[in-house]
């Protein structure tokens, strides 16, 4: 059964995601004013991701026969320090949202609400990679302090980033 409180959480953890896909809209913007065009395309394919994710819970919400409830999404920062400000935002946000899906998991336990558990396990297992891409994006990051024009590769890089297109055909 699809609880009260199960509902509340599922409907919190769509606008989590909605924050999500608007704090990686904002750090595209960043990155288009830094003139690291690759950087913000990962960014806005980031932010389409997280989109597809609070899309993916607002559907399951309806599946189950609940009420989608829509609530106000939290303005994001606007501006960091360094590009290497930003992926330490990306890498600590993205360990935030790992720990939002975990306490959801223990609910659907505690609820005894095998559907959303499994449900969730897509989830938990998507955190382990939008972790570990975030991480190998700093990491190459952190290595450019000492050689600046590294910036550059990583730029090229992160700008070959495609994704599943929403309409279900091919790539963009
Ligand atoms: Fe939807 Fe990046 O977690």
């Amino acid at each position: 059964m699809f609880s009260e409180k199960m509902q509340q959480a599922m409907n919190q953890q769509v606008n989590a995601e909605m924050y999500s896909s608007y704090l990686y809209l904002s750090m595209a913007g960043y990155f288009e004013g830094k003139n690291l065009p690759g950087c913000a395309r990962w960014m806005r394919m980031q932010a389409q991701e997280e989109l597809m994710h609070a899309m993916k819970i607002h559907d399951f919400i309806h599946e189950r026969g609940g009420k989608v409830k829509l609530t106000a999404i939290e303005e994001p920062p606007g501006n960091w320090e360094s590009p290497q400000a930003v992926f330490e935002n990306v890498l600590s946000h993205e360990q935030k949202v790992t720990g939002l899906i975990n306490d959801l998991v223990d609910l659907a336990i505690q609820e005894k609400d095998h559907a959303s558990n499994i449900f969730l396990q897509w989830f938990v297992t998507e955190q382990v990679e939008e972790e570990a891409s975030a991480d190998g994006v700093l990491q190459k990051i952190r290595l450019t302090a000492e050689a600046p024009g590294g910036l550059f590769v990583i730029d090229q890089e992160l700008g070959q980033r495609t994704m599943a297109c929403p309409c279900g055909q091919g790539r963009v």
